[in-house]
This record gives C-alpha cells, sequence and structure tokens, in this order.
C-alpha cells in the first residue's frame, strides 16, 4: 500500500485534530520552570514563556521577581534596562519599577501616572529550579505543584541541564510516553534492542499517565553498566515507570538489579529523571532537565561520566523531534494524518488532555493565542 484511501487518511487526520499539537494554545493555568534557581541573581534575564516576554532577577533580600519583559510607557523592553537596588529602570526615557511592577519613578515629573505598572508573576522556588503560574495571579494555585521530594531532599545525587528544543512541548510530552523510541532514537546511547517489544502496562486517568516497562533479563548500557557494576549479556533487569505529572513535568523512575542475585542479596539502583518542558513557542521549547540518584551519592566523577552520557541521549530527542517539527512545518493541514498503535495509547490520551485543557480556559482570550 502506497498511500491510504482518501477515508483513511481522514479518520486519521480526525482523530489526529482530537489531540493537542502544535495549534492548540498553551495551557496557562499551572506551574513551569522558569529557570534554574542558579541562573537568577541581581541581573535581569529574560525569557519567552508560553509566548510572553518575562523578565527575571533577584532582589536584595534573594526573592524572585518575574513580570512581563515591557515597559507599560512606550513598550521598551524592561531586561534592556538595569537593574538598581532591586528595581528596574528602562533603557529608553527612564522609568522605574519596583519588585511589585508598580511605577516609583518618573525622571521628566514628580509623580507616576496612577496605576502605571508592570505585569508580576507568581514564582516557587524549589529546590534546582524556579517555577512560575503563566496563568492570572489569582488563580495560582501551589497545590498544582507536582510533589517533587527527591529534588530537594538531599538524598538523591543530581546534576541538571539545559537543552534548547526546536520543536513544540506537545510532542517531547508524546516522546517521553512512548518509550518504544529507545531502541531506534537512542540505539547509540541509552537504548537496548530488547527495549521496544518489553511487556508494558499503562494506568491512564484525568491528567494521569503512566507507563511501566519490565525490560528483563536485558543488558544495560554504559550509562548504567558501570555505575551499577551490572554489566553481563543478559544479567539486568531494567525497571521502568514513566509518568506525565502536569504540562511543565515529567518524570521517569528507573530501578536496576542483577538478575543473577538471589532476591534477598541483591542491591538496587535507582535513577529519577524529571524532564521540563516549558513551552517557548508554539515551536520551541525550554527543555530542563534533573537526574539524580539515590547510589554512591558523593561520587563526583560518577555523576560526571552520567550527565555526559544522558546529555549525549536527550540530546538525540532534540535532534529528532526538531526533524519531526521540520516535516509537520512542510506539510499542508489537509495532507497531514498519522496513525496510533497500541503502545501510543498513553500519549494520545494525555494529548487529548492538554486539548481540553487548553480548551476549557477559553481560547478566544486573544492573550492566549499560541505565537
Ligand atoms: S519606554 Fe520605558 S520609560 Fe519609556
Ligand atoms: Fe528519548
Amino acid at each position: 500500500m502506497a498511500r491510504p484511501a482518501a477515508s483513511v487518511m481522514l479518520a486519521a487526520q480526525n482523530a489526529s485534530s482530537r489531540m493537542a499539537d502544535r495549534h492548540t494554545p498553551f495551557v496557562f493555568d499551572d506551574w513551569y520552570v522558569a529557570a534554574f534557581a542558579d541562573e537568577l541573581g541581581p541581573q535581569l534575564l529574560a525569557r519567552t514563556l508560553l509566548g510572553r516576554g518575562v523578565v527575571m532577577y533577584r532582589d536584595p533580600e534573594g526573592r524572585v521577581v518575574a513580570m512581563e519583559d515591557r515597559c507599560p510607557h512606550r513598550s521598551m523592553p524592561l531586561s534592556a534596562g538595569q537593574l538598581q537596588d532591586g528595581q528596574i529602570v528602562c533603557a529608553y526615557h527612564g522609568m522605574r519599577f519596583n519588585a511589585e511592577g508598580d511605577c516609583v519613578h518618573v525622571p521628566s515629573q514628580a509623580t507616576c501616572p496612577r496605576s502605571m505598572g508592570v505585569r508580576t508573576y507568581v514564582t516557587l522556588e524549589r529546590g534546582p529550579v524556579v517555577w512560575i503560574w503563566m496563568g492570572e495571579n489569582e488563580t495560582a494555585d501551589p497545590q498544582r505543584l507536582p510533589d517533587q521530594d527527591w529534588l530537594t531532599s538531599g538524598d538523591w545525587e543530581t546534576s541538571k541541564g539545559y537543552l534548547p528544543l526546536k520543536a513544540s512541548y506537545v510532542r517531547l510530552q508524546e516522546n517521553l510516553l512512548d518509550l518504544t523510541h529507545l531502541s531506534f532514537l537512542h540505539a547509540r546511547s541509552f537504548g537496548t534492542p530488547d527495549y521496544a517489544s518489553a511487556a508494558y502496562e499503562t494506568d491512564i486517568g484525568e491528567g494521569h499517565f503512566v507507563v511501566r516497562r519490565n525490560v528483563v533479563p536485558t543488558t544495560l548500557p554504559p550509562v548504567w553498566a558501570e555505575p551499577t557494576g551490572i554489566k553481563g549479556q543478559g544479567q539486568a533487569a531494567r525497571i521502568v515507570r514513566s509518568e506525565f505529572r502536569s504540562p511543565g513535568m515529567h518524570e521517569v523512575s528507573v530501578s536496576f538489579h542483577d538478575c543473577t542475585l538471589p532476591e534477598t542479596d541483591r542491591p538496587t539502583f535507582r535513577i529519577r529523571t524529571a524532564h521540563l518542558p516549558t513551552p517557548e513557542t508554539a515551536t520551541s521549547t525550554h527543555y530542563f532537565v534533573v537526574h539524580g540518584r539515590d547510589f554512591a551519592q558523593h561520587d563526583k566523577a560518577m555523576t560526571r561520566f552520567m550527565h555526559e552520557q544522558l546529555f549525549v541521549a536527550f540530546q538525540e530527542d532534540v535532534d529528532g523531534l526538531a526533524l519531526q517539527e521540520t516535516v509537520l512545518a512542510r506539510t499542508p493541514p489537509q495532507e497531514l494524518y498519522e496513525f496510533s498503535v497500541g503502545a501510543d495509547g498513553p500519549s494520545v490520551a494525555m494529548r487529548r488532555y492538554l486539548l481540553a485543557r487548553a480548551n476549557a480556559q477559553g481560547s478566544t482570550d486573544a492573550s492566549r493565542r499560541v505565537l
């Protein structure tokens, strides 16, 4: 079959149109990583988050400030200005704004215009990351922040990194729930041939999408074989739990053990990875990653080794998703169809959920359009 019949293509198109994609408005009412905590200090950092320009810094007390990166006078980016005593001085006409976004000084007159100010955002600092609520400030709900004790407990040795991704965050979230790609896209890094066909279970509910995959027995690639010491052919168990936590967080938990040792006498090695995608534009994403392990906590050489190997693999996702986005961009919408298979079940459900969340918040609001 060179090309499916028109009716089949139409059915595939219709199925795709019920899922979030690069044209779907962002989900604003949620938490996203705005920056790593150590990126923020007494200097201005500009970043586009969910299509909006945001400028961030720390005030003299170390508190994180985030506000719209646009001067309310004549729309100069505030990030082009100067930070003085925790206040931004606009680069154009020198108006000054405090950490609450209020205008506190206009050089050409004695008083500020009434109600002149800049929109600020609610932020939460948790361990290595700073989260930002991109919806209205009154709706900011700390309860919606995904539980992430391991990131802040100190019991896990962590490393972190950032990857600029030239693709929609939807496709990254899809990639993370579909681990069959490890055998192919990651064939030269942390994938193994048996991964794609290994038994798996799914758990799908409202906003809850989990895939468990037991790759047993298997051979570990160097990134896991070296730190665990489980190096024999077909000697290892690799038990993976992959969970969508929110539009801005996906968590992968993996445990490894040596299958040749008795159950009562074998160590278990656990690793976790927080994948933290924050949409930049419709087709670009800030991809923050924090990786952790619960063994050999103070072995910095091991941390370096694992970090380097892992980020080679994550770069394979970034490169692959950018290629995919290029094809999506050049395919006329009326000709775009995609078929799903059984393993896509959780990601299809997740993309439907994102679409429902986006539609529920009012797609007619012009300020929420996808850029
Ligand atoms: S544009 Fe900022 S002070 Fe005029
Ligand atoms: Fe991947």
